[in-house]
């Protein structure tokens, strides 16, 4: 296994017993996975333009997609948030608890932290590709719950899902809110959950999916009147610039987002206002007016859809909590 661990605070736990605690932050590379720059070139070459979902995520992208997650039409967050709220009991019975509660893209942890309560967890451990923003929030989440041992690990996860040791001994509780999980294709997404099996070493899964609904609430929830998702998917351009070195100019784009009903999912595209050309260190590219980067995918599952896949990936004993509305669906799975 070709992974690198950087242990970016240096005090390992024993040594901080008398000082207040803090997390332990990680970076976890892999060493076999695709630099991000060649992921971003072989993005920008090919004939259907796409930069990964992946790269919304720099702090200030990590910062839109909280205030997305407040926005009044993007109801996903306040509607799982809602699931767990009224059935949290019912749902940490069927979880266990005391377990170490690891927690895939965790952004600001304030999704997990509501769980801490009914899950008791013997270790919080927030994964997110976003360093610096986790860093930040667990330094934070850390002072508001001093007595629970708290672990960042900066990776991305889409590629492989392996945790370092200190991520604590199984059985492990993953969660994976939020419908992050739509964001890959259908095959991916039978990887990613086959591979976090293996993560949670013998312990379950807590998992939020979107469901199929009213196509007209759908292209809403992508496509705020306050420009909130326009701007988190602009900022993709200026992430990418900072990493490969491209002149992308954001003004130069427009966000457009659509439900493609034959393939249950929200699309998000940057669509070139004008004729131009993109340079990056060692290339370029041309595009026409109204030519699109494909930037997202959001898939919309039905539940007896995504109950098939997690038992395709190896999970069993699966449940699902829904709001009334059918909108959103809480999954798990042993
Ligand atoms: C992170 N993920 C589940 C969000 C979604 O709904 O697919 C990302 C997002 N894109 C636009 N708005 C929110």
């Amino acid at each position: 296994m070709a992974y690198t661990l950087d242990q970016m605070t240096p005090q390992p736990f024993a040594e901080r017993r008398s000082a207040p605690r803090q997390p332990l932050l990680l970076s976890w590379r892999d060493g076999q996975a695709a630099e991000p720059r060649a992921e971003i070139v072989a993005g920008l070459r090919a004939p259907q333009a796409s930069i990964a979902p992946k790269f919304f995520y720099d702090s200030l992208g990590s910062q839109l997609f909280a205030a997305i997650t407040a926005l009044e039409v993007y109801y996903p967050t306040r509607t799982e948030a809602s699931i767990l709220a009224a059935r949290g009991a019912e749902i940490a019975d069927a979880l266990g608890r005391g377990r170490p509660l690891v927690d895939l893209g965790a952004g600001d942890g304030a999704k997990a932290v509501r769980l801490f309560p009914l899950l008791q967890p013997s270790r919080y451990v927030a994964v997110d590709i976003a360093t610096d923003y986790l860093g930040e929030s667990l330094r934070r989440l850390q002072r508001e719950h001093p007595a629970l041992e708290m672990v960042g690990v900066a990776m991305d996860f889409s590629q492989r899902l392996v945790l370092p040791p200190e991520a604590g001994p199984g059985p492990r509780t993953l969660f994976y809110p939020g419908s992050s999980i739509g964001n890959f294709t259908p095959a991916e997404a039978l990887q990613l959950l086959t591979r976090a099996r293996a993560a949670a070493q013998g312990g379950r899964l807590l998992i939020g999916v979107d469901l199929v609904k009213d196509r007209r609430v759908l292209e809403a929830a992508y496509d705020d009147p306050q420009g909130v998702t326009a701007a988190f998917n602009l900022n993709a351009l200026v992430h990418v610039n900072r990493l490969l070195g491209s002149d992308f100019e954001p003004r130069d784009w427009r966000h457009v987002a659509f439900f493609d009903e034959a393939q249950s999912r929200i699309e998000m595209h940057l669509e070139a206002r004008r004729p131009l050309m993109l340079h990056w260190p060692g290339g370029e590219r041309s595009f026409a007016a109204d030519e699109c980067i494909h930037t997202e995918n959001s898939y919309k599952y039905s539940v007896e859809g995504f109950d098939g896949l997690l038992r395709t990936a190896g999970w069993s004993r699966t449940r699902a909590w829904t709001d009334a509305r059918g909108w959103f669906a809480v999954f798990v799975a042993e």
